[in-house]
């Protein structure tokens, strides 16, 4: 393998400057996730990070399923741990790192559960496997093997052979943000940074030392 030492990608594919700034983040952001979308399949994944009542943070990999001036929405079960962590701690941070257009976008916001509606549409929506999948995992939980979720999805196709109810444990938040930063890699690491800082009823930018 190669030394991890000697790998170095100099970014020459793009620039970021204020002309190509819109006067709210999410005209820019909506841009940039179309261009990532016609580079890769999973352009819309996306890093989240919450923090515990301790203090620790926690990151993992969600979807994007929705974005609007109001905000950035997922679905997820709402027992799991993200979800604990963020009934204590409604401060999140997402991250979306979009390697072939050398671009990162990080997001600041504070979050809320969907409407119930807002959560049925989607849920009813979904593959029938995945909706049945919804039923079967008992997110972040210790389970005793693989076989257990195997004999519950078995059970689940029996009682729900072509209607599945939305379970309550299973829904949308809505991420609505206050702070967004873009990142456009440049040459010799002098990279392009705008945030964008939520003020009463606009938004401030700045340019970010990279
Ligand atoms: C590409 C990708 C997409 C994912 N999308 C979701 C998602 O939209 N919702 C979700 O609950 N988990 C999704 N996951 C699984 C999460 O990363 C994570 O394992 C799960 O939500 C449990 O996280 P938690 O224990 O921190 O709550 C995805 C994982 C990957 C790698």
């Amino acid at each position: 393998m190669k030394s991890i030492k000697d790998l170095r990608t100099d970014y020459l594919k793009s620039e970021l400057n204020v002309e190509d700034l819109a006067e709210e983040p999410v005209t820019l952001f909506k841009k940039w996730l179309s261009q990532a979308i016609s580079y890769s399949n999973d352009a819309n994944a996306f890093v989240l990070s919450t923090v515990n009542s301790y203090g620790f943070p926690s990151s993992r990999v969600l979807l994007l399923r929705d974005v609007t001036q109001k905000g950035f929405s997922f679905f997820t079960n709402y027992s799991s741990r993200k979800s604990q962590e963020i009934e204590v701690n409604p401060n999140v941070c997402m991250n979306f790192f979009w390697p072939e257009m050398e671009r990162q976008v990080r997001i600041n916001g504070s979050i809320n559960r969907l409407s119930e509606k807002e959560s049925d549409d989607y849920f009813n929506s979904r593959p029938y496997e995945s909706r049945i999948g919804a039923w079967s995992s008992p997110q972040s939980q210790v389970i005793k093997s693989r076989e257990v979720l195997e004999k519950k999805i078995k059970e689940l196709k029996k009682k729900y052979p072509n209607e599945v109810p939305r379970p309550e444990n299973w829904g949308g938040y809505l991420i609505i943000p206050n702070e967004i930063e873009f990142w456009q890699g440049r040459a010799s690491r002098l990279h392009d940074r705008f945030l964008y800082k939520k003020e009463v009823e606009s938004w401030m930018i700045n340019r970010l030392a990279p």
